[in-house]
């Protein structure tokens, strides 16, 4: 085993240097086919885009373009408070998770959708994507098809980067002094990566809620992913090989797949796999829901993010990139990644988490709840069977999870 990874690590040098010289990257996506989509049946939310979603439930939205201080373009999308007076209230940001867009926080319908219920009760509701997901696969001097530095970043850089520079984006747009930000899962990550490594972002923050929240991963009780982080280094070394820096992308063979068979067997294909993935009753997610959801997640990583999950599943850290011992030294001054320090999320941190959450354990939380300075709440769903995705699109998620979040959002208001 040993050999072989020597092998691919040796082999992987020529490669890069290959890779760099010929400037392509194995990487596709099929055309988009709505008229046979159509033929199909789909149902039509299902390739609607955010925009193309919004607009037919009627809400107004705007697209934004943020541009990161490393160069990556984000679309972030705005839906505009549905009250006709001039709000004072502060604007809220929804951070999606991994593989996951936008998309995520609109497309169960204008009754069940968190951006929707926010905008109906007069919020200005800011939904980003993260770098080198379906919107946000831009960059100003690399390109991603062909740039195998484009996809080298993890959810590290998205809490380094992407975050801080949404924050500045809103509050300048919008003239407030601060802003809620609600994180699901990644988008939770994100947020303790932002605030630890640049801890004057807190002064922004009003109040943060924290829907599955993802810090150490000790307690992971899926088998399927504790068995790939263990390959973890050989995967991201075979990819690295082939030039494949992006994984699950729209469009690609396993969405298609996906989407295709969750049209017509919503509950027994896709609740299934969520069940083995992510924890998942079947029924508590609606067959409709789950239908369109998966025209929409899977919109795409980088391997980099995957491996660097796979890292702290091994190590039971909350750690940066582990570059080994040459790049650790040259990027960090230390052999080891240094370890996240959550005693700098000084802004206050409202955490959600449920009994069936394979990925966002109890004990894993607890772990990153008994570190944060400012704990508001920690709230369990008092349904046993929660998992992962019933915080998002859960048919009780607006009586269980955003009641709460609207009280708290009252109480923080301005
Ligand atoms: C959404 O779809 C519409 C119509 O196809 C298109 O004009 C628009 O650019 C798309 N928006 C994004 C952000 O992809
Ligand atoms: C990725 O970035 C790190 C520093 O953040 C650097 O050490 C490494 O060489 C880069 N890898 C590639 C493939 O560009
Ligand atoms: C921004 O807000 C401040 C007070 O918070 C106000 O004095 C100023 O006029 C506002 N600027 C604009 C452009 O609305
Ligand atoms: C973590 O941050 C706190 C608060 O700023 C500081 O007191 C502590 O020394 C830091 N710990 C490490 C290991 O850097």
């Amino acid at each position: 085993m040993k050999k072989i990874i020597l092998l691919i690590l040796f082999l992987q040098k020529i490669n890069r240097a290959t890779l760099l010289r010929q400037k392509t990257l194995l990487t596709y996506s099929l055309p988009e086919n709505r008229h046979l989509k159509r033929l199909l049946g789909y149902t039509e939310d299902t390739y609607l885009n955010f925009t193309e979603l919004a607009t037919k439930y009627r809400y107004p939205s705007e697209e934004h373009t943020v541009i990161t201080e490393d160069g990556y373009v984000l679309k972030v999308f705005r839906i505009l408070s549905k009250c006709r007076t001039v709000s004072e209230r502060l604007p809220i940001i929804l951070m999606h998770g991994l593989f996951d867009s936008s998309d995520l926080w609109i497309l169960s319908g204008p009754r069940t959708g968190l951006a929707y219920i926010l905008a109906n009760n007069c919020y200005d509701v800011w939904v980003p994507n993260h770098r080198g997901n379906r919107y946000s696969r831009k960059h100003l001097t690399l390109d991603p098809n062909k740039d195998i530095e484009y996809w080298n970043f993890s959810f590290d850089e998205h809490g380094y980067f992407d975050i801080p520079a949404i924050i500045n984006y809103v509050i300048e747009v919008t003239n407030k002094s601060k802003l809620f930000y609600v994180g699901h899962s990644q988008g939770t990550t994100d947020y303790y990566v932002a605030m630890s490594l640049r801890p004057e972002y807190n002064d922004r923050i009003q109040l943060s809620f924290h829907l599955a929240p993802v810090a150490w991963l000790k307690n992971i009780k899926s088998p399927i992913h504790k068995s790939i982080a263990e390959i973890t280094t050989e995967i991201k070394a075979v990819l690295d090989l082939l030039g494949v820096g992006e994984v699950f992308a729209r469009r690609q063979l396993s969405h298609i797949i996906l989407e295709f068979f969750c049209q017509y067997a919503p509950q027994l294909v896709c609740g299934t796999g969520l069940t083995i993935t992510t924890g998942f009753l079947k029924g508590t997610v609606s067959s409709r829901t789950l239908a369109v959801a998966f025209g929409h997640v899977l919109a795409g990583t980088s391997v980099k993010s995957l491996a660097h999950f796979g890292q702290l599943i091994l190590s039971m850290k909350f750690h940066r990139y582990d570059e080994g011992k040459i790049g650790n030294l040259k990027k960090y001054g230390l052999k080891k990644p240094p370890e996240y320090n959550i005693s700098k999320i000084v802004s206050p941190v409202f955490l959600i988490c449920g009994q069936n959450d394979w990925l966002s354990s109890l004990k894993d939380v607890n772990e990153l709840s008994s570190r944060l300075p400012n704990l508001i709440e920690t709230y369990i769903v008092p349904e046993p069977y929660w998992g992962h995705n019933n915080y998002v699109w859960g048919l009780e998620a607006p009586e269980l999870i955003f009641k709460k979040i609207l009280d708290y959002l009252k109480r923080y208001g301005k």
